[in-house]
């Protein structure tokens, strides 16, 4: 089993360091959960270990090579794949085109299985290739972005923000994804602003607050102490502390039921209807 190592990363935007001394390990087969509050400097991390900053210093190792620093093709090829922040996608071009665009660098063959591959894991996508981009839901934008991650046939993938913006219902479809996803032996970091569904498909979770990692340990024990999570979510004082808490165990118990609606009912359904999200057809 191999893993991708972070270390002692640094990334400084703007003149002043926005993650500072940060080491994760990502193992593969498995979720690891990245949660943090808005700024803590998430998305930072995951662009360094991108190749988009340069982590300085800071290590991204894989199976021994050394990988920070290198070219976001380079990190790409090497078998490391990052879904960005924000959903980003050619609004003009069909949903097929804007997978292929993603597999512009890779060797024709491996190009075609990937793609192939990226389609059995959402079907929805298959059945809505020749549709504009700027007329996808907000679900159907976030399988994309993951095709497109997924095309290279990654041994790890970072995905920043997995289900913000999302409605329950939408994010119940992608749990089952990433869990194939991981069954496949690939390493996800899934990065998140709010706690649940991560904590639910986790093994590990860091928790990330002003630059710097405030704890690492077992998805369970966040899970069964939420308290753990107040230093990095809570530093206004007792009261909204309580209120917060509050919210949080609220949040946990919705999150399971999603996932255990979602362990119940199979992805290829694909049937319930959208709630909460306008735009889904
Ligand atoms: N393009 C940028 N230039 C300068 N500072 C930035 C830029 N983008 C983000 N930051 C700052 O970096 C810090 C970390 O941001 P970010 O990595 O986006 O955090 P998160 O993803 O956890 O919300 C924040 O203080 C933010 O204001
Ligand atoms: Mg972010």
């Amino acid at each position: 089993m191999s893993e991708l190592v972070l270390s002692d990363i640094t990334v400084e935007r703007g003149g002043r360091p926005v993650v500072k001394d940060v080491s994760i390990t990502v193992p593969s087969g498995e979720v690891t959960a990245l949660l943090g509050p808005n700024g803590a400097g998430k998305s930072s991390l995951v662009l360094a270990v991108g190749g988009v900053l340069r982590p300085r210093p800071g290590s991204v190792k894989l199976a021994g090579t050394e990988l920070a620093g290198k070219r976001p093709e380079r990190i790409r090829a090497a078998g490391v794949a990052i879904v960005p922040e924000g959903r980003r996608l050619l609004p003009d071009l069909s949903v097929d085109d804007n997978i292929r665009v993603a597999t512009y660098a890779l060797p024709k063959q491996a190009a075609a299985e990937g793609r192939t591959r990226a389609l059995e894991l959402f079907p929805r996508l298959a059945e809505r290739l020749t549709v504009p981009a700027r007329s996808l839901s907000g679900g159907e934008q976030q399988m994309v972005v993951l095709a497109q991650a997924l095309v290279s046939q990654p041994k790890f993938i970072l995905i920043d923000e997995l289900s913000l913006g999302l409605a329950p219902v939408i994010v119940n479809r992608l749990i089952p994804v990433i869990r194939s996803v991981t069954e496949s032996g690939i390493g996800v970091l899934l990065i998140e602003q709010f706690a649940t569904v991560a904590l639910s498909l986790a093994t590990r979770a860091h928790v990330m607050e002003g630059g710097v990692i405030r704890y690492s340990g077992t998805a369970a024990e966040l899970r069964e102490h939420p308290s753990l999570l107040h230093s990095a979510y809570l530093l206004r004082g007792a009261t909204d502390e309580a209120a917060a808490a509050e919210t949080l165990e609220a949040g946990f118990a919705e999150s399971d039921a999603v996932v255990a609606e979602a362990a119940a009912s199979s992805v290829a359904g694909e049937t319930g209807a959208p709630a909460g999200e306008g735009g889904e057809p």
